[in-house]
């Protein structure tokens, strides 16, 4: 089970990669989250403190890993011929939730210095655990999936492309619908997030026919996700709340169908 979580800022990607995998924990799989958001904040969902989640130092950051990875003895050049298997038991992190945490951090691609190593480590990382192992990898990422290199995509089970009823919202979902079908990923659906009343899921319904995508489901706006928010209470403490009982639903079609 390989799911890509994408959408606009503020949507509810780490709500639902944090219910989703909390999810494939409790059906008893082996379970990696991938937090490739650039400001990363999935450790607190599954449970991690603040100061656990702030010491955690991304993948990407770790200079020394990198260097040991990519880097050769002469300046400019790198190897790329590197195993990960070592960083997946090395780096990470286990949580309260049960779920393995990797948090990957941004490449800036800006400025003189080449973050191609950087960028190299994250991506082979990424394709070792959608492409060649069998644990349950979920992966919280923003609106890009630059994350995905080449061989990737086609091997991730399903995009889950997550909007509220906010017309930018949308005007995002659509735009990684199609980078997400172009880049080869076969299944790309929709999931409504934080929908109050029945005209904003019609509003989503409508958008889905229009674009021809799948509504995996709609979560309701739940008072108990905002109120988790404030006290900083991980995905665990919304058992049995509308918004997490809809998650549950969805990695359940997710599991069935993907089997079938
Ligand atoms: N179903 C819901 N009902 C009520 N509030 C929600 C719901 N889903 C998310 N929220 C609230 O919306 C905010 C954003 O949620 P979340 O952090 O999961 O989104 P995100 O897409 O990961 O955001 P970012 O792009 O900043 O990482 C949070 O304050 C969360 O509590
Ligand atoms: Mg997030």
């Amino acid at each position: 089970m390989k799911i890509a979580i994408a959408g606009k800022g503020g949507v509810g990607k780490t709500l639902i990669a944090s219910g989703l995998a909390w999810s494939f924990v409790r059906e008893g799989l082996t379970t990696i989250a991938i937090d490739a958001d650039p400001s990363p904040n999935l450790a607190l969902s599954l449970g991690l403190s603040s100061a656990e989640t702030d010491a955690i130092l991304p993948i990407s950051e770790n200079e020394v890993l990198i260097q040991k990875k990519t880097g050769t003895s002469f300046p400019g050049v790198y190897n790329l011929n590197f195993s990960v298997d070592d960083i997946i038991r090395d780096f990470a992190v286990s949580t309260p939730s049960g779920v393995h945490l990797l948090v990957m951090g941004t490449v800036k691609s800006m400025g003189s210095g080449c973050t191609c190593p950087a960028n190299s480590v994250t991506r082979a990382l990424i394709r070792h655990l959608v492409v060649d192992r069998d644990d349950a990898v979920v992966m919280d990422m923003e609106a890009g999936i630059e994350h995905l290199g080449r061989g990737t995509a086609e091997h991730v089970d399903m995009m889950v492309v997550v909007s509220d009823a906010n017309k930018k919202s949308l005007s995002v979902a659509a735009t990684i619908a199609r980078m997400a079908q172009d880049a080869g990923i076969h299944r790309v659906e929709l999931v409504g997030n934080r929908i109050a009343n029945p005209d904003e899921e019609s509003l989503v319904r409508s958008f889905a026919r229009e674009h021809q995508l799948n509504v995996l489901g709609i979560i309701p706006f739940d008072p108990a996700v905002i109120r988790a928010g404030i006290a900083g209470t991980p995905v665990m403490a919304l058992e049995g709340t509308p918004a997490f009982q809809t998650i549950e639903k969805i990695r359940h079609i997710i599991m069935h169908k993907s089997r079938g």
